[in-house]
This record gives structure tokens, sequence and C-alpha cells, in this order.
């Protein structure tokens, strides 16, 4: 996989680090809340397994799948969910965990969705921004790191579902996906 790699932006050890400190942030905002850890597979699956670890208090979680209609280059707002909350969240506070928010499709659909159910509040907490490609106005709440408009794999995220093993978070060569 690493021949595959442009350059490193984040080692697992630096996102280690940042992964300690957003789970003591929400630590201390949620710790007395019993907050439901909401995770939107597949590309969560590899931060919500460490943010979870390091949130130190009771709380619950649960997965969603969603996925884009038609080519994915669609701004229409147009998204499916694949899998549904298997708890009911009212009175709950929700706080909704995603590999990466880009032009903030998925995430806008989803607070609606949510918000529908009466939540106590919703929260969005995502390891990796990319501020640049935003298309619709949202922005989280908790955040790992900012990163540049580029083609990024590991830590859960993939290229044709392929590197989501890949342990740092890598730009992936251009030659691959061209
Ligand atoms: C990624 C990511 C978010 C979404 C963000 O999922 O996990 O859910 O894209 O993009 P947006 O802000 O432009 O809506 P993807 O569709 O790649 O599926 P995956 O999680 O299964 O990899």
């Amino acid at each position: 996989m690493r021949e595959d790699i442009e350059r490193i932006l984040f080692t697992e050890a630096e996102m280690k680090q940042r992964v300690d400190e957003l789970g003591a942030e929400l630590t201390r905002d949620f710790g007395d809340k019993n907050p439901m850890f909401l995770g939107v597979l597949k590309g969560c699956f590899v931060f919500m397994a460490d943010l979870i670890r390091r949130f130190d208090a009771p709380c619950t979680m649960d997965f969603m799948a969603v996925s884009s209609y038609g080519s994915g280059t669609s701004s229409t707002g147009a998204v499916k969910i694949t899998k549904d909350l298997s708890q009911d969240i009212h009175g709950r506070h929700v706080i909704i965990v995603e590999d990466i928010l880009d032009t903030g499709i998925t995430l806008s659909y989803l607070k609606k969705y949510l918000q529908n159910r009466a939540p106590a509040s919703i929260t969005i907490c995502t390891m990796f921004d990319k501020p640049e490609r935003r298309e619709v106005n949202i922005q989280a709440d908790y955040c790992g790191f900012s990163i540049p408009n580029a083609f990024v794999v590991g830590y859960g995220l993939d290229y044709d579902e392929k590197y989501r093993n890949f342990p740092d978070l890598g730009i992936l060569k251009e030659e691959v996906y061209r």
C-alpha cells in the first residue's frame, strides 16, 4: 500500500494524540449526559473505535450507513439511508462521528433527518475536515484536523474500497486513480 502513497499527512501517532484530546474534550462536555455516539459507515469505523475508548464516561453507540444518489458529483443534497438507526434517539444527546466532512451534503441531510426524531442535541465530531470543498453551510463542532483538498486515504478512508486499513493518513499518488 505504501508505494501508492505520495505523502503522509498525519502519522498514526499524531492521530492518536489528537484523538486523545478529542476524547478528553468530549468527556468534559458530555461526561454527565450519557450521549449516543452515532457512527456514519463505513469510513467512521477506525475513528469511532479509537474515539469511544477515549470517552471516559457512560455512553451508548449506534451506526448508520448512507450513500449519495447518482454519480456522487450531485449537489442536490439527495442522500439515501442504507442502514437506519437501531435505537430511539428521542431526548438523547447524539454525537455524530464522521471520518471526513467534505461538501457537507451528507451531514446536512443527516442532521435534518435526526432532528425530526427529537434528540436533546446533535453534535458533529469529524476526524478530518476539507473546508475548501464545502457546498452547503455546515460546520463540525469537534474536528481532528483541517486538511487540504487532496485525495486522502487511510485511517478508514478509501479509494475504491482499498486503503481503509492503512494506519496513517496519506495523499494517494495521482497515477493510482487517474
Ligand atoms: C464519505 C464520508 C462522509 C461523506 C462526506 O463517505 O464518510 O460520509 O463522504 O462527504 P460529503 O461531505 O461530501 O457529503 P463515502 O460516501 O466516501 O462512503 P464511506 O464512508 O463508505 O467511505
